[in-house]
């Protein structure tokens, strides 16, 4: 079965064609980071405008690179939430006049779905069950993954998204956009026991996170030796930062598998690109003696291979969209 899938949640638009959910024939990505950098972060109008401008020209190139034709098609599957609004609708529209123009069935995706399903892609052995950590620009859950269609959230962060707590710091840090994998280059050269960076603390579910306290606490490091005119060592707080981070998601994470009984772990989302936690996530599972499964750099960030792979599992569970389909900036999972 092929799939044309569609992705325009936030600054990536992106078409693939996948068959059969796992096999990727083509993933057409078009980044606009150069667009926003000159802002420090996403400018919305901008990124909805720049989807307008390419996303029809990248569903002709996916076409021809993956040597189909059109009529060959079997279903457009469509990335319709959560996502920054203007953006989500032009994929949203894009994909429902394809699908309506083909004459095929058009399947909605929730965002955070086809991040976890870029695993299925890169592993096609890994099946469900398994435990999810789910760390993008937008979103940080711990999703008990039962089924391919039905997941539960166990915890999630109550204010910003690790991604989010990643940018910022390079912003403070006057690294470029989009900053994660500055702060990520950096904190190689540096000592991770420079700067004493808070963890998180919460109330009620032990698997909820918050990443507000971090972020600011970093944003004060920095405003707080500017004024007393120091000098920040640049990679002792990226490195400092990037393992406290990994430390309030690796520990909480391992011990949720173990309360759930699974030995199979998943990371899914941009955030999943960073080396500490990864290299974390690799020895923690190896001493636990369970099987990690973190999708390669190129599956990390948005795409719409991933959709099309998610899209594929949603059409086997009979989810349809109808002509009326609309995009959300909220959706639980
Ligand atoms: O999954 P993604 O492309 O978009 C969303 O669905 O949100 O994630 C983007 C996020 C950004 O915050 C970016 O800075 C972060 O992933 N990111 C990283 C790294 N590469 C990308 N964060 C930490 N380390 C990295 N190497």
């Amino acid at each position: 079965m092929l799939i044309l899938s569609v992705e325009s949640t936030c600054d990536e638009t992106a078409v693939a064609i996948t068959e059969d959910g796992r096999r990727v024939l083509t993933d057409q990505i078009f980044s606009q980071a150069d667009l926003h950098a000159v802002y420090g972060g996403v400018v919305p109008e901008i990124a909805s405008r720049s989807h307008v401008e390419v996303i029809a020209q990248l569903a002709d190139r996916a076409v021809a690179v993956a040597g189909i034709t059109k009529k060959d098609i079997d279903a457009v599957a469509v990335s319709y939430a959560p996502g920054l609004i203007g953006a989500v609708l032009v994929g949203v529209n894009f994909a429902k006049s394809a699908a309506y123009s083909l004459g095929v069935p058009l399947v909605p995706v929730h965002h955070v779905r086809g991040h976890i399903a870029a695993n299925y892609i890169a592993f096609p052995d890994l099946k469900p069950p398994f435990l999810c950590l789910a760390i993008s620009g937008g979103n940080t859950m711990l999703v008990d993954v039962r089924d391919y269609t039905e997941l539960h959230v166990i915890g999630a962060t109550r204010d910003d998204a690790a991604g989010e707590c990643f940018d910022k710091t390079a912003r403070v840090l006057g690294l470029p956009y989009p900053g994660g994998k500055h702060v990520d280059a950096l904190s190689k050269q540096g000592d991770d026991k420079m700067y004493k960076l808070p963890h998180i603390k919460v109330e009620g579910n032990p698997y909820d996170m918050s990443f507000s306290g971090l972020k600011t606490a970093v944003v004060n490091l920095v405003h707080t030796s500017e004024q007393k005119g120091e000098r920040i060592n640049r990679e002792g707080l990226c490195a400092s930062f990037c393992r406290a981070m990994s430390e309030s998601l690796v520990p909480r994470t391992m011990k949720l598998a173990q309360e759930l009984g699974y030995d199979k772990i998943a990371v899914a989302g941009g955030v999943a690109a960073n080396s500490r936690i990864r290299d974390d996530f690799k020895a923690a599972a190896e001493k636990a003696g369970k099987t990690l499964y973190v999708p390669p750099l190129s599956l990390c960030g948005d795409n719409a291979a991933m959709i099309g792979c998610q899209g594929y599992y949603e059409f086997k569970a009979g989810n349809r969209a109808g002509t009326n389909l609309n995009a959300y900036a909220t959706m639980e999972l």
